[in-house]
């Protein structure tokens, strides 16, 4: 696998075409094979046969996370167990994890994609990857890991946690490309200082940064802290896992869906309508190739919008803002995680490692935001004059009251893997 495959630069009207055959056949796949989606097309009044354009898609009833729930745990396969060659499983923190399967085939496919995404972060065949996604049943360690061998590099799966050795890793082991959570990214950055290591002197080019929303803030953050390049990559379990989108490294501009494997639209969330490009909404998949678990109109429930090719023909989407479930309504105004860390980081005596905890206390609500100062900058019991700036920031853009609380270095909980940017105690607490 060497170079940019043909698809990935070919004409909006090959692509179509591509598009149109592929989701032919995976619309007629699911119906033909799995019980869910033939009731579903039945009790919508719709057969595969009703596809002859892009625009018949809509027709077709969407899935969600809990038809998964509801089929655990291998209803959703379209293929005896016998032909799945590896399952996944989602970390869901409450009720049954959603169960993911792939044929061998499969495998190859998300391997393309990936050794794709990693070729347009800037990764080459003999680089080496430095691999500190989770390992498991999470989607990003495997999913980097087969990319990365596809592309031809040296591979060191060494999956999140134990920091100090991370860091002892690529010291010593001089990797090109680090993959990782970008909240990771930090942690391992703070490890550097503290062993004392110039992490700008490390020999990391390039980072490979997804699994979680992340601000342009935190990019520069992290390009400046170690002197690298910073590169969006996305993806789910349920569509595939990571490498359903990529940045490239020469534009920055949002991420490249790799749309000859993933059909992507963008829904009003209230409606379920399908929205033009360029507007706002939810991130809507269908898969056009995968055999063992297709997905058809899967929602994802992340925010975002789909934007013109750049770099690549692919169309692009912006930044995930977040999912809709990690929107918080407090009095009234709407607030996500990134919109506050884009404001803390324009701070230059705090860092990106931060934590909003809501409570509720005679019916009404408190939002605390927790963040740490860097070292240099943290004098106990003199930050009140930083904390009410940032406050202020966080009101006058945001639109939200909030108390910021400015915590000595390593007083945020850290995370190895997703950072949990948002505790909301609003249920335990008070009314
Ligand atoms: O997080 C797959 C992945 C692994 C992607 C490694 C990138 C790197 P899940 O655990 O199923 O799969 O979680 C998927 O994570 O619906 C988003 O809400 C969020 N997410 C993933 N990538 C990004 C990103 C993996 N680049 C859920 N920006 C998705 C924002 C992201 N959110």
């Amino acid at each position: 696998m060497a170079g940019l495959h043909p698809i990935e630069t070919a004409s909006r009207d090959a692509i179509a075409a591509l598009q149109t055959e592929r989701l032919a056949w995976s619309l007629r796949h699911a119906y033909d094979n799995v019980p869910h989606y033939r009731a579903g097309f039945a009790a919508a009044g719709v057969h595969p046969d009703d596809f002859r354009r892009l625009e018949d898609l809509a027709k077709f009833p969407f899935t969600t996370k809990q038809d998964l729930r509801a089929n655990y745990p291998f209803g959703m396969f379209a293929v005896p167990r016998e032909k799945i060659a590896r399952v996944h499983a989602s970390s869901g923190t409450t009720g049954k994890p959603t169960v993911v399967g792939y044929t061998a085939e499969d495998i190859v496919t998300w391997s393309d994609v990936m050794a794709r995404s990693i070729y347009a972060s800037g990764g080459r065949a003999g680089m080496m990857v430095h691999v500190a996604y989770g390992y498991g049943l999470f989607t990003g360690g495997l999913g980097a890991h087969y990319g990365v061998e596809r592309l031809g590099c040296t591979v060191v799966p060494v999956s999140g946690g134990m920091t100090e050795r991370q860091v002892q890793l690529i010291a010593d082991f001089k990797p090109d490309i680090v993959m990782v959570t970008p909240s990771y990214m930090l942690a391992i950055l703070d490890e550097f200082r503290k062993l004392g290591i110039d992490p700008r002197e490390s020999s990391i080019r390039i980072g490979i940064f997804g699994a979680e929303p992340w601000t342009n803030a935190m990019r520069a953050e992290i390009e400046t802290g170690f002197a690298m390049d910073a590169v969006d990559i996305y993806g789910l379990s349920e569509v595939m896992g990571p490498g359903v989108a990529n940045e490239c490294v020469e534009t920055k501009d949002g991420l490249h869906i790799w749309e000859d494997h993933f059909y992507p639209e963008v829904i009003d969330p209230e409606t379920g309508a399908v929205l033009p490009d360029g507007s706002a909404g939810e991130l809507v998949f269908t898969s056009l190739t995968k055999v063992g678990m297709p997905v058809i109109r899967y929602r994802t429930r992340d925010l975002t919008r789909l934007l013109p090719g750049t770099a690549r023909s692919m169309r692009r989407m912006e930044k995930v803002t977040g999912r809709s479930d990690d929107m918080v309504i407090v009095r009234g105004v709407n607030m996500f995680p990134t919109q506050i860390e884009e404001q803390l980081l324009k701070s230059p005596a705090l860092t990106g490692h931060y934590q909003i905890v809501l409570t509720r206390d005679n019916r009404m609500d408190d939002v605390a935001v927790h963040v740490e100062a860097r070292p240099d900058s943290y004098t106990p019991g003199g930050m009140a004059a930083e904390a009410a700036a940032v406050a202020g920031r966080i009101k006058d853009i945001v639109g939200l009251s909030t108390r910021v609380v400015i915590e000595p270095p390593g007083g945020v909980e850290r995370s190895m893997g997703k950072a949990r940017r948002l505790v909301d105690r609003r249920g335990l607490s008070g009314s």
